[in-house]
């Protein structure tokens, strides 16, 4: 058998401890090392790709865990009761992804055959492949909601009047830090709130990145959640814990939704394994992402230098920069030679939407890995056919 085919196998792990290649037993190291065979890649394709820290495996590796169906696995304990105490909310439940909590916080507000109101190209509506009316059986009724601000006006000449040919409105949905890399202010979301309050309709915000939103807004998680009856964020992506979001919202809210996780399947055993590692992402990650920023700012600014460059919005609010480069909207031949130029350095990008870039940095990039960026994005862009 050749080591590539040993990889197809169920057997590989033994294979590799038997293998006399020396190459082949480093990648049987254990996994509390933090190894990672991407170690010295630089992966800007999304925060979505952060492998979790050494502590974090060690962390896993040492979780005390129950069976969290019956309730009794204390570290899934302390990670809800951490996150309820951490977005200002009465109660929150582990799930196992953004879009689980999202679809999740949909099926249990929302009664079947009901209509909600929500952004046009925001998550729930262009990247979660159509659970909404999947799972909750609902209806959507979009918006334009540029950068993810609502407009209120829209909202209130959305909600449905009391007559039986319609659906009944039955939710808001917002997203901050929204997926454009934009954050929503405050002051926009308490508009949005005060809308939804006239309606008595409860509003749920896509906060997979609520962190990322408050720190560029200078407060914290709870008053940007303040903002929302419940309140989904993630674990994962730039608070590098490798599974796992938070659904947050009141006690009652909590307890139907835990029901509904178990009608979905997301129930989960011994998932302390995989709290301990979000347990460290509030802890410690969540106190760190304004270096992201920082770290996007800085390309941000160094790519603009580069002639062609043209940056899609004047500030970085997050950790993501989007950016055209001259000529690539007409002839997405380029965007691809960028793309392999790129890779064959190491650094990976996905190809451009539209002709736009999105860098995303995170905790496995850092200021010099930033610059590497940058230099090695002015060498292949110089080298491009004219
Ligand atoms: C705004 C937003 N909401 C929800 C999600 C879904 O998260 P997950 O990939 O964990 O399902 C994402 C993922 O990138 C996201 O960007």
């Amino acid at each position: 058998m050749t080591p590539l085919a040993c990889f197809c196998t169920e057997y590989y792990g033994v294979f590799l401890l038997n293998a006399q290649a020396p190459a082949l037993r480093a990648l049987a190291r254990p996994v509390n090392a933090g190894y990672n065979p991407r170690m010295n890649t630089i992966d800007l394709r999304s925060d979505t790709v952060t492998w979790p820290t050494p502590e974090m495996r060690q962390a896993m590796a040492d979780a005390p865990v129950g069976d969290d169906v019956y309730g009794d696995d204390p570290t899934v304990n302390e990670l809800e009761t951490s996150s309820a105490r951490l977005v200002g909310k009465e109660a929150a439940l582990f799930v196992p992804s953004g879009t689980f909590g999202n679809q999740l916080a949909l099926f249990t507000w929302c009664p079947h055959g009901s209509e909600i109101i929500l952004g046009e190209d925001c998550h729930i509506i262009q990247h979660e492949a159509g659970g909404a009316a999947a799972i909750a059986g609902v209806q959507t009724r979009t918006i334009p909601a540029p950068s993810g601000l609502l407009d209120p006006a829209a909202v209130q000449a959305r909600v449905r009047t009391d007559d039986i040919h319609h659906p009944v409105t039955s939710l808001i949905c917002i997203e901050n830090a929204h997926s454009s890399g934009r954050v929503v202010p405050l002051a926009a979301m308490d508009v949005l709130q005060s809308v939804a309050r006239k309606n008595s309709l409860p509003v749920h915000l896509d906060g997979a990145r609520l962190f990322n939103a408050a720190t560029a807004l200078g407060v914290s998680a709870a008053q940007v959640a303040a903002r929302a009856d419940s309140v989904m964020f993630c674990l994962s992506k730039g608070l590098c814990a490798p599974v796992g979001s938070m659904l947050a919202g009141p006690k009652s809210f909590v307890d139907t939704a835990r029901r509904k996780r178990k009608i979905m399947g997301g129930g989960m055993r011994q998932a302390g394994i995989l709290a301990a590692a979000g347990l460290l992402a509030l802890r410690e990650m969540t106190l760190r992402l304004g270096e992201d920023h920082a770290n996007a700012t800085f390309m941000a600014k160094e790519l603009a230098k580069i002639p062609g460059v043209s940056l899609e919005a004047s500030t970085v609010e997050i950790n993501m920069v989007f950016f055209r480069m001259a000529g690539v909207a007409k002839k997405p031949e380029l965007g691809l030679l960028i793309v392999s130029g790129l890779a064959k350095q190491g650094i990976l990008i996905n190809p451009p939407s539209d002709g736009v870039f999105r860098f995303v940095t995170h905790y496995w990039i850092d200021r010099e890995r930033s610059a590497r960026v940058v230099a090695a994005f002015a060498q292949v862009v110089s080298s491009l056919p004219a």
